[in-house]
């Protein structure tokens, strides 16, 4: 069985849709714990599925080094096989990477290389895009720069607002990143060996 770790910053729709899948006794994964780095709303969904959450913010530390530290240790004391960022929304320091190496996964809402960063949909329209998706790739030290495992994409429509074109990357984001987790869980996806 995957232990899992899920860091969020805001809703938490991915984070949902997370627990709801592991809620199965057939889904090969669970979660331990939610964390984030504000008291975000999506923790609440945590919490009607009595999983742990922890909020560690940036702003009760003098550094990011410092914030890291403490976020890694909340992590650790879980002892999970894999962390995922579901919409975490602040850059992780290089050592909290590091020490995560090979099982540390994020969810984009664009098809990197394309659009990286905080504002990936708004990129993409302003951009004139005429198709855009989801990507779930391993964490580096960059930003949105660490191997693929898996991507999906859709059709931007004319006229439709940021909101309305996040909202439908969303509802494709959601399976994906089930199923990339219950890929990794069944050994389907071997995380070191993406490259
Ligand atoms: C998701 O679309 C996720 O890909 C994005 O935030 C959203 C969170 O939605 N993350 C990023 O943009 C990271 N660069 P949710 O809170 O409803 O899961």
């Amino acid at each position: 069985m995957l232990s899992v770790v899920v860091l969020i910053s805001g809703s938490g729709s991915n984070l949902r849709a997370l627990l709801e899948a592991t809620d199965s006794p057939l889904f090969p994964a669970r979660i331990l714990a939610v964390g984030a780095d504000n008291p975000a709303p999506g923790l609440a969904h945590a919490e009607l599925f009595d999983v742990p959450t922890f909020v560690v913010s940036p702003s009760a530390f003098e550094s990011r080094e410092a914030w890291g530290k403490t976020l890694l240790e909340s992590v650790d004391f879980f002892k999970p096989d894999l962390v995922v960022l579901a919409g975490f929304m602040k850059i992780l320091p290089p050592h909290f990477v590091q020490a995560l190496n090979g099982r540390l996964i994020n969810t984009h809402p664009s098809l990197l290389p394309a659009y990286p960063g905080a504002h990936a949909v708004r990129d993409a329209l302003a951009a004139g895009a005429t198709e855009t998706g989801v990507t779930v790739h391993l964490v580096d030290e960059g930003v949105d720069t660490g191997a693929r495992i898996a991507q999906r994409s859709l059709a931007v429509q004319a006229g439709e607002s940021e909101g309305e074109l996040h909202e439908r990357i969303k509802v494709i984001e959601r399976e994906l990143l089930v199923s990339v987790v219950r890929d990794i869980a069944e050994g389907r996806l071997n995380l070191n060996q993406i490259s």
